[in-house]
């Protein structure tokens, strides 16, 4: 048996002010865009803007329904639009943030399970990584290199082959 490490690091920032212009821009986009967040059942109001190889921004909000597992992520949401309006342009780097209208919105979230493995499988599509940027609307930001580092051992459509 050999035991296997598997690291993962994460740029932690103590503030927005100390973020490069570029994620901060990215980082107030989804802030800004949690306004048209739908989701009158948790009250959790998610935002994602997202900026392209082409230079392009797209932006994505939870949607949330009565029935409840219908509801879709921010993330999703983005990746869904991302991929219809720019077939095969990968995603350069996406912040995420929320408004907490129960509680705090000081610390970072990140992407919940669902939302890792299609991160993953947007990333081996257009072979290229997504910088991920996660802050709420105060408080510290969390950078990651790649969506991937967020799940190790991934399954991929090359799992399918096996
Ligand atoms: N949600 C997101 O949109 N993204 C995340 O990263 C975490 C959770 C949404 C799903 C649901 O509408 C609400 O937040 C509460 O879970």
């Amino acid at each position: 048996m050999e035991l296997k490490k598997i690291d993962f690091s994460v740029e932690v920032y103590n503030s927005f002010d100390e973020l490069q212009a570029g994620d901060a821009e990215l980082l107030s986009a989804a802030r800004d865009i949690t306004a048209a967040a739908y989701a009158p059942y948790s009250n959790f109001l998610v935002g994602a803007a997202a900026v392209l190889a082409n230079g392009k921004m797209v932006k994505g909000t939870n949607q949330e329904n009565a029935s409840y597992p219908v509801a879709i992520c921010a993330e999703r949401t983005l990746m869904s639009a991302a991929a219809t309006q720019y077939p095969g342009i990968p995603i350069e780097a996406m912040a995420i943030s929320y408004n907490n209208k129960n509680g705090e919105s000081s610390k970072p979230i990140s992407p919940c399970g669902v939302c890792r493995q299609m991160l993953a499988e947007f990333e081996e599509r257009t072979s290229h990584p997504i910088k991920l940027i996660l802050g709420g609307m105060s408080g510290e930001v969390y950078v990651i290199r790649s969506a991937k580092e967020l799940l190790p051992l991934t399954f991929t459509s090359g799992d399918l082959k096996q």
